[in-house]
């Protein structure tokens, strides 16, 4: 790892640590999201490693990786919940403390303009389009390594038998049964399903396996690939006609474009 980003990992692990002390409870939520951004980074890293960046470049991706969830820790220390539509935006809460806290404060302006914008981007629904080249590039990367995690983190909170965190699981209803019909909808339609519209954790599974449709580079598809997420997801599932066919859809999209031989290639 290079000695910036390095320095910068130990930097956010103190920040972490000082707000963690502040808290009186749900400290292993600190702890989730504190792993969660270290384990963005590697993904990061893994996602770029093939695409033969500039160096500087390829630094400030990662340092956005790093950064990308520091809302989360004023957000849990302050409401008490991951909920941005309970409390507030935890991609702008993060730019507010990177920003009061000064931990961005010996980058060049123009490279923390960077890193500020994929924290602000990185939970936005869409990204817009036109974005200045590094940032557009910094964005999707963080936004499919976040991703590739947070299935991951999933995974292991809806599996059977898993001590489900209300927190965690954005306090959605526990029916084994019981789903949406428009986010099932949302995910044949090949969109990405929109949280708002979640109310069961069944909604979360259908959300999760949307991002088949959310990722943006030919590598970060490998890697879901290569993980497993995608079908030990779809286990997860109800057993129902609807939810057979839609896995058939999503495996089928997720493994068309493993020829793909550009690991930078974008999905659209
Ligand atoms: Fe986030």
């Amino acid at each position: 790892m290079s000695e910036l980003v390095e320095r910068h990992r130990r930097r956010f692990l103190d920040y972490v640590a000082e707000q963690r002390s502040r808290a009186t409870s749900q400290l292993a939520n600190f702890d989730l999201k504190r792993d969660h951004s270290l384990r963005v980074l590697d993904n990061a890293r893994l996602i770029i490693s093939q695409a033969g960046l500039d160096e500087i470049i390829a630094e400030t991706v990662l340092l956005g990786a790093l950064y990308h969830d520091t809302g989360r820790f004023p957000q849990l220390l302050r409401y008490g919940t991951f909920k941005d539509s309970k409390s507030d935006n935890h991609g702008r809460m993060g730019v507010r403390s990177l920003r009061e806290e000064g931990l961005l404060d010996d980058l060049a302006l123009a490279r923390r303009k960077v890193v500020l914008s994929t924290v602000i981007l990185h939970n936005r629904r869409d990204l817009p389009r036109e974005l200045p080249y590094e940032v557009d590039l910094g964005a999707r990367v963080v936004r499919d390594a976040d991703k590739l995690d947070i299935l991951r983190v999933m995974l292991d909170h809806v599996c059977p038998g898993a001590t489900r965190d209300r927190t965690v699981m954005l306090e959605l209803e526990e029916d084994a049964e019981a789903y949406t019909p428009v986010v099932l909808e949302q995910v044949r339609g090949r969109r990405q399903a929109n949280y708002m519209d979640m109310r069961f954790v069944n909604d979360f599974k259908l959300l999760l396996a949307s991002w088949v449709y959310d990722l943006n580079c030919a590598s970060s598809r490998a890697l879901l690939r290569d993980r497993g997420l995608l079908d030990e997801l779809l286990e997860l599932l109800p057993d129902r006609p609807e939810f057979r066919a839609l896995a058939a859809q999503l495996q089928g999209d997720l493994h068309r474009d493993q020829d793909e031989n550009s690991p930078m290639t974008w999905a659209r």
